[in-house]
């Protein structure tokens, strides 16, 4: 039986899955070949196509029935393969593939070809994912956080998957977001926050129901399930005396729930765990190292073919801001670089981006060239935490692009190596919200998440152009130009207007919105900039700063080592410079500071009318929603200049070289 499409409540917007999209594809006649669920979920994807716009679907006919069709759909065998093959020859676009989620992509590759997947002849091309973990980890939690609430750095209202302690079992809308999820590449689910709390704890053994049931809802898209666990758990869950990595009972315990989990949850993806991190526990606790504390998870998932996430986000966040010695930068490599090769091999160590912590600008992190015998997945954050919180339009496509290109060693770049080794993750900016991102706009955000992690490579303009294709079926070159003009580029304007030359973390302490120059200057967290009346920047060198310059290979050791050859945008991350300082780009540091603030907000006051210009080709309630998050980017966006630029004048007492207002 053809599974039904989920239905969407009233008002909740299809994001890139508008039926309007499925129209060329539903005017068509369909062959499908093939048997198991995932033919089942095509066939209910096309079935609800050509209900709509008049086409035909066939299924497995009797050889010779002597009809042609526009489009065969065949899957062949049930491997764990996610290609598809796809071609266009006499009139018949073919996709095949030998595994089940690949002719569930391959549905929706025609989907976003459109009418071009009916032009003309074609050969066939082959295509293949290149990374086979594709996951975005939901920091939800289950009972609303005194501090933190129902989604931990959400911005797009509650959970999907859980309200006020219990699941919300709205399950035909965590089977529509699989949808959305399958529509764009991505594998994988964490449901819950990687800071595991009391409530939380418990979904991995007698709540593991309430996890079995989202998983079938999103079984059904290609989409495994995964969980965030908390280290203690022997000892917060069954009253263990320890939970040491090395314990025979802990790894019985281990053992055992493990098994409990897959009995509920047969394709159990694996847990994601955050060890000695901003509190959580972890091995340190019994004088074992962080390989240890993997392995052991890694060996009660392996019989079951579960991986296990141990995330590489480890640093002393009670730190002293006089201690010039300690550096957080450093901190990732400092611990986990020197237990390469010793993880198990279905442990995949998670590393965040930069070494800090999802600020607009960073170096990429060193990890992520450093350790060739460890499976690595890279983390990015889709949730704009450090980038305007959803508030702002800020597109990540081209900041996680420059990521994914970056090659710190020379055989392969990070996006391969993440592909190769453990994957690529997303923190998810979705929540319950009807356009499930709270920003219209920050959807394009998720999609180019998917589509990279499926093609790191990818040119994300042209992802972006892709999206609004998608999102916007039939769109005028008016509308479509408008919607690229407002989103790319928008991660440089608010880079622009915010913390300058790499140097982060001028943000509001704890909810981290909004400039606040000194927030996190005198604070324990280890993010200083060391702004004085002569300069500003970290001396991050090996010759006369902390040395993390010198965790990087060659080049980068020596590109970064040095302020001649350093690029601008990281200069202040790596090195304490004057205000004086001739920048590469031919202005000083202070000039560079007010021009790019003056600049930022100049930036976003035009793409406010530009998106005011696309009114009658919008639909008035996602016009309205963003053009209202413009009046507060613009807001936000001017407080961050006015206070920004204020600091600095008052700082360096330097003059605008142009003479703007500066307070
Ligand atoms: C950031 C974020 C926290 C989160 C942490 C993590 O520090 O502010 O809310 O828990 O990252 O990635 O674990």
């Amino acid at each position: 039986m053809p599974l039904p499409v989920p239905v969407l409540a009233e008002g909740v917007d299809p994001a890139w899955l508008p039926p309007a999209a499925f129209e060329p594809l539903g005017t068509r006649r369909t062959l499908i070949r093939g048997s198991g669920p995932m033919v089942e979920t095509v066939h209910g994807e096309v079935a609800d196509a050509v209900a709509r716009f008049g086409g035909r679907v066939v299924r497995d006919p009797e050889p010779g029935d002597g009809m042609s069709y526009d489009l065969v759909l065949e899957l062949t065998g049930a491997s764990g393969d996610e290609g598809f093959a796809c071609g266009r020859q006499d009139g018949t676009t073919t996709v095949t593939a030998s595994g089940r989620r690949g002719l569930l992509y391959g549905l929706f590759h025609v989907v976003r070809l459109g009418e071009d997947a009916f032009r003309g002849e074609w050969a066939r091309e082959v295509h293949q994912p290149a990374a086979a973990l594709r996951m975005v980890d939901h920091w939800d939690n289950v009972a609303v956080h005194p501090v933190m609430g129902q989604v931990e750095r959400g911005y797009s209202g509650g959970s999907l998957f859980w309200a006020d302690g219990r699941a919300r079992g709205e399950l035909e809308r965590v089977r529509a977001y699989g949808r959305l999820l399958a529509a764009c590449g991505i594998n994988a689910v964490a449901v819950n926050n990687v800071n595991v709390h009391r409530t939380e704890a418990r979904l991995l053994t007698d709540r593991i129901g309430e996890v079995a049931a989202l998983a079938d809802a999103l079984r059904p898209y290609g989409i495994r399930t995964h969980l965030s666990v908390t280290f203690t758990a022997p000892i917060v869950l069954a009253g263990l005396e320890t939970a040491d990595p090395l314990d025979a009972r802990v790894r019985e315990w281990w053992a055992r729930a493990t098994a409990d989990v897959y009995a509920a949850i047969p394709d159990f993806g694996g847990y994601v765990v955050k060890a000695d991190s901003e509190g959580q526990p972890g091995p340190f606790t019994y004088g074992r190292s962080h390989a240890d504390g993997a392995n052991m998870l890694a060996a009660a998932l392996a019989p079951h073919g579960g991986t296990v996430h141990w995330r590489a986000f480890v640093y002393n966040h009670r730190q002293d801001w006089r201690d010039r010695t300690t550096d957080r930068a450093r901190a990732a490599y400092d611990h986990f670089v020197p237990l390469d090769g010793k993880f198990a091999d279905n442990a995949v160590l998670q590393v965040k981006h930069g070494p800090m912590d999802f600020q607009v600008r960073e170096p990429v992190s060193p990890v992520l060239g450093a350790m060739p015998r460890t499976r690595l997945a890279l983390e990015l954050q889709a949730t704009q935490e450090y980038t305007g919180q959803q508030r702002h339009v800020c597109w990540l496509g081209p900041m996680w692009s420059e990521v994914l290109r970056f090659r710190p060693e020379a055989e392969s770049s990070v996006g391969e190596s993440a592909a190769r080794g453990g994957g690529l993750v997303a923190v998810s900016n979705v929540g319950d919200d009807p356009f499930w991102t709270g920003h219209p706009l920050a959807q394009a955000n998720l999609y180019t998440f998917g589509r990279l992690a499926w093609q790191p490579g990818a040119d994300p303009g042209r992802l972006l152009d892709e999206w609004i294709g998608l999102t916007f079926p039939g769109a005028s070159r008016r509308l479509a130009a408008g919607l690229h003009a407002v989103l790319d580029g928008s991660w440089q304007t608010y880079e622009k207007y915010t913390a300058p030359l790499g140097v982060g973390w001028m943000v509001q302490p704890g909810h981290h919105y909004g400039p606040s120059v000194d927030g996190y200057e005198y604070s324990p967290w280890g993010t200083y900039h060391f702004a004085d009346r002569d300069g500003i920047g970290v001396d991050r060198s090996a010759a006369t700063g902390t040395g993390y310059a010198a965790q990087y290979a060659k080049p980068w050791s020596e590109v970064y080592e040095s302020p001649d050859t350093c690029p601008d945008e990281l200069l202040l991350f790596f090195h304490h410079m004057s205000y004086g300082h001739m920048l590469h780009n031919g202005k000083t540091v202070i000039q560079h500071i007010y021009d790019t603030h003056f600049k930022g907000v100049t930036e976003v006051e035009e793409a406010r009318e530009t998106w005011a210009s696309l009114a009658d080709l919008v639909d008035p309630a996602r016009h309205a929603r963003v053009a209202e998050r413009y009046e507060e980017q613009l807001r936000s966006a001017r407080e961050w200049r006015d206070q920004v630029n204020s600091y600095f004048f008052r700082k360096s007492g330097v003059a605008d070289a142009h003479g703007r207002r500066i307070y």
